[in-house]
């Protein structure tokens, strides 16, 4: 059966929709007090991620109460490297954490091509959704770009610089390829995986594109996103690359769809840069909804008159924090879905 609002797949192949449809990255999370009660009855995140019931729950929390135009499947990039054989650990307030990091040769030689059914619990999740949502919006499936996947391998948690990471594309370059091709041909399987499960639309998440150099950023991120671009070619895929304003233009020759935008880039600046071919996603700063709602009204307007009316998904530049005020959120959706050109 054809899916009732479908405004954010006519968007993304770049066909023409009555109105910007809408979403935001970590919709399903702490913002909504329907998520935190769930959580708060799971051991840990994981349990969360790994159990398809729950999983499914969460991704739909968001449609039924923001009224978002797509769910986006509760999970986390870090599934991959754990299903290449790293496991991570997710730590209250602090975040991820790995036992073990790559640091030989060796290391990468034991790691494994993750295959889509290492990954059942995702899978299940995204056919049990997929049924959960009786056809009401599209669902987005995703995963971590392989340059930001290669810094939590390396790196093993959370850093502000990924001065280790940096330092081993430096010091083995050749070492470096070889790790990042093996964790391409995981999301490769990954991805096609979703897709077999129902996914409607994919999102390559690079949220750490912005401590590279331009160069480096060509030579160890561009090189692997143009390969996963050219292996999907079932549904529309969305490049968000966080922070990477100098990639615009390479962006903008990607065999995909959609290229997300963060809020640091101008929009029309954007627009030529990337070319017309291109649906644009983005990009309001989620500190917005911090602000009051005639400023946020106000804002959302100005960003949806400057993207124009097709070719446009409108979202956040990044995910929402999770002390952002529910109904502030709900205005940002609201003001998006009443705004016609
Ligand atoms: O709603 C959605 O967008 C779908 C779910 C989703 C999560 N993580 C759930 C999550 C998505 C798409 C991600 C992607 C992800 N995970 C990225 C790329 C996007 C980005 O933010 O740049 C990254 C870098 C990660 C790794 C990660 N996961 C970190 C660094 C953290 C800790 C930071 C934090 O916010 O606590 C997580 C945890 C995480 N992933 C949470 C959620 C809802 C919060 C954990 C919780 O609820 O306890």
């Amino acid at each position: 059966m054809a899916i009732k609002n479908d405004l954010i797949l006519r968007a993304a192949r770049g066909e023409k929709v009555e109105r910007t449809p809408v979403w935001l990255m970590r919709q399903a999370g702490r913002v909504l007090p329907e998520y935190r009660k769930v959580r708060a009855k799971m051991k840990g995140f994981k349990e969360l991620v790994e159990t398809p019931e729950f999983a499914c729950e969460v991704t739909i929390q968001p449609v039924d109460s923001l009224g978002v135009d797509a769910a986006i499947i509760f999970s986390d990039i870090l599934v991959i490297p754990e299903a290449m054989g790293l496991p991570f650990q997710m730590i209250e307030a602090k975040g991820p954490w790995f036992e073990k990091t790559v640091k030989t040769s060796a290391d990468i030689a034991q790691l494994r091509i993750a295959e889509a059914p290492d990954l059942h619990y995702v899978m299940d999740a995204i056919k049990l959704t997929i049924s959960g949502l009786n056809n009401r919006v599209p669902l987005i499936g995703f995963a971590g770009a392989p340059w930001t996947i290669f810094a939590y391998m390396i790196e093993g948690s959370g850093s502000k610089t990924f001065s280790q990471a940096k330092k081993f594309l430096y010091a083995q370059p050749a070492l470096a390829h070889q790790l990042l091709q093996k964790i391409t041909d995981s999301t490769i399987n990954y991805l096609k995986g979703q897709i077999a499960a129902g996914v409607d639309m994919l999102q390559l998440f690079d949220s750490w594109a912005g401590v590279l150099s331009p160069e480096q950023y060509d030579e160890f991120a561009m090189k692997y996103i143009s390969q996963i671009c050219n292996a999907i070619t079932e549904v529309p895929l969305t490049v968000f690359a966080k922070d990477a304003h100098f990639a615009r233009v390479s962006m903008g020759k990607l065999n995909c769809n959609v290229i997300g935008l963060d809020w640091t880039v101008d929009i029309l600046e954007s627009r030529k840069m990337i070319g017309d071919s291109k649906t644009l996603q983005g990009n309001m700063d989620p500190c917005l909804l911090y602000a009051d709602y005639a400023t946020i009204k106000k804002e959302t307007v100005k960003m949806l008159k400057t993207f124009g009316p097709q070719k446009h998904i409108a979202n956040l530049g990044h995910g929402i924090y999770p002390d952002i005020d529910k109904d502030k959120v709900i205005c940002f959706v609201d003001t998006i879905k009443e705004f016609r050109f």
